[in-house]
């Protein structure tokens, strides 16, 4: 028997009386914080809008650390799924990106496969409607299919971003470029994305060769998506198509631009005094100041840059005489959560010069609430896909500063797509001369020529996005966004996937 289209479209909507359904979504990220944040996101908003319970599968530390972050109103179900990562070559206890030096992030990867027993027991006792898996953990894919249960990979990337990513690594196209091309080449299977420099890789793959151990994880295990059932792409059909539709192309499956989710600002520092205190400090500095006015300065809680590229950035900061927060970190060498020392590695009398304009915040800001006001001008940022998706949300053109992953390829999309982004510098090691920030700052910057027509694009993308995520009910002539409509799509399709199951049986 067939659900009717709107009668399933109405029982996954949360009833006003927020009763949950017996429906279960199980949800399995990467042990990363990048990784575990966005599908933290997704998760509180699929509890926020719709009636299915939700269980959050990670390792035993993972769990612990989620469920302190977790609103104490949740209903998510945070479940262990066992690892011991000694049993694996790792350090005792690391059971996160976060706390591995690079060369163990790929044992973990690998130590990851090694849940499949486990998970496909959790599976067995739970018969989910679906399971949301990360990229990394293709393997999956295949455990959910065997037991009938639909499956998608979630993605916290950029459709664009994460089809150069996918496309460098099933194809090794920067092994094949020959002396005439200057370091560029495209991707066989993604030319749309034009011309990639090799400046443009992120270390592991410009090192890949096709024998290393990154490469044979990827390479195997990207290509098991063929068994999923679509994809969940955190971003807006409306400005990344081209990247949508490569894997539309490539996969053969529905993709389901579900974005922007956000993580609610309650969940994302521990509240406490000093976090409150650094968001009334902002709040009232950027009050003090004119509106569009303010650069904002930020390159995430997991990068940095080089001493010398923050004594570049210093000098450009005082050069350019404009206002600005910075949200500054010890520079690539030191302890990244270490205290920071401006006397150090900051230009002598820096502070000094910049009081008034220039405010300096160590190591956590209320990004949302910065980028939000009206004062913020523009956002020098790594481009991070949660980065730039809040930037755009917010109607905030960018300065990129890409340093890893597929942060290059999102500087791409929304400097040559987008248009609302000019990159200034690319990579933790590049050489950056202050001159050439203070000019790139004062074209964002300024009201005239690229600046206002790049805020004008900005302004628009805004507008896009508050558009896509409308949610009124259809019924009474309200306004679905696609992306609030793409979510709906993908529940439909797992709870026919479900009916068919059970007809079949
Ligand atoms: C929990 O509380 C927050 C803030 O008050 C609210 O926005 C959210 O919808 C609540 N969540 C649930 C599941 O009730
Ligand atoms: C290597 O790849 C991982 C996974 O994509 C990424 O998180 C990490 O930043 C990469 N490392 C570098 C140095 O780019
Ligand atoms: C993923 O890669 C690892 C390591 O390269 C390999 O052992 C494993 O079999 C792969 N998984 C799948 C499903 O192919």
């Amino acid at each position: 028997m067939k659900l009717k289209m709107a009668e399933m479209r109405s029982s996954i909507t949360s009833s006003s009386s927020r009763r949950r359904s017996e429906k279960e979504v199980v949800m399995f990220p990467f042990m990363a914080q990048g990784h575990i944040i966005p599908f933290l996101a997704l998760a509180l908003q699929i509890e926020s809008k719709k009636s299915f319970s939700i269980t959050f599968v990670n390792t035993p530390l993972n769990i612990r650390k989620l469920r302190s972050t977790l609103p104490h109103n949740s209903s998510i179900r945070l479940l262990e799924i066992p690892f011991s990562s000694s049993d694996h070559g790792l350090p005792p206890n690391s059971e996160n990106t976060d706390v591995l030096p690079y060369p163990y992030v790929i044992r973990l990867l690998e130590a990851s496969t090694s849940l499949k027993p486990a998970f496909q027991k959790i599976l067995q006792d739970r018969k989910p409607l679906c399971v949301i898996a990360d990229l990394f953990f293709g393997w999956t894919a295949s455990v959910a299919k065997e037991l009938g249960i639909f499956h998608v990979v979630f993605s916290g990337c950029s459709g664009f971003g994460l089809a150069c990513y996918c496309s460098l690594w099933l194809n090794l196209p920067h092994r094949k470029i020959n002396d005439g091309s200057d370091g560029y080449f495209s991707l066989p299977d993604f030319e749309e994305a034009n011309k990639i420099h090799m400046s443009q890789l992120p270390l592991n793959i410009s090192e890949a060769n096709g024998e290393d151990a990154w490469s044979k994880f990827q390479f195997q295990n990207l290509s098991h998506w063929f068994n999923s059932d679509g994809m969940l792409f955190n971003t807006v059909s409306g400005f990344d198509q081209l990247g949508l539709m490569y894997f539309r192309r490539k996969f053969n499956r529905p993709v389901w631009p579900i974005g922007p989710v956000l993580l609610p600002s309650e969940s994302r520092a521990s509240v406490g005094k000093q976090t409150e205190f650094t968001s009334m400090v902002c709040r009232e500095w950027l009050d003090s100041k004119p509106l569009n006015s303010v650069l904002y300065v930020s390159f995430g809680s997991m990068n940095t840059i080089s001493p010398s590229q923050m004594m570049e950035l210093a000098t450009a900061l005082d050069r350019c005489n404009k206002n600005f927060i910075w949200v500054v970190r010890p520079p690539i060498g030191f302890d990244i959560n270490s205290e920071f020392k401006a006397e150090e590695w900051l230009p002598e009398g820096f502070e000094e010069r910049v009081k008034g304009r220039g405010l300096l915040v160590q190591s956590w800001a209320p990004q949302v609430e910065i980028l939000s006001h009206n004062a913020v001008s523009a956002f020098l940022s790594h481009c991070g896909w949660n980065s730039a998706i809040e930037s755009l949300s917010n109607g905030v053109p960018m300065l990129a500063w890409p340093m890893a992953a597929e942060q290059f390829f999102n500087a791409v999309l929304l400097e040559r797509e987008v248009g609302v982004c000019v990159e200034v510098a690319r990579g933790k090691m590049c050489e950056v001369r202050h001159q050439d920030l203070v000019d790139k700052i004062e074209l964002v910057m300024s009201n005239r020529d690229k600046g206002s027509e790049m805020r004008k694009k900005a302004s628009e993308l805004k507008d896009m996005i508050e558009i896509a995520v409308k949610d009124d009910d259809e019924e009474i002539s309200g306004l679905k966004g696609s992306s609030s409509k793409a979510l709906d799509d993908f529940f439909c399709a797992a709870m026919a996937y479900e009916t068919e199951q059970y007809s079949m049986k």
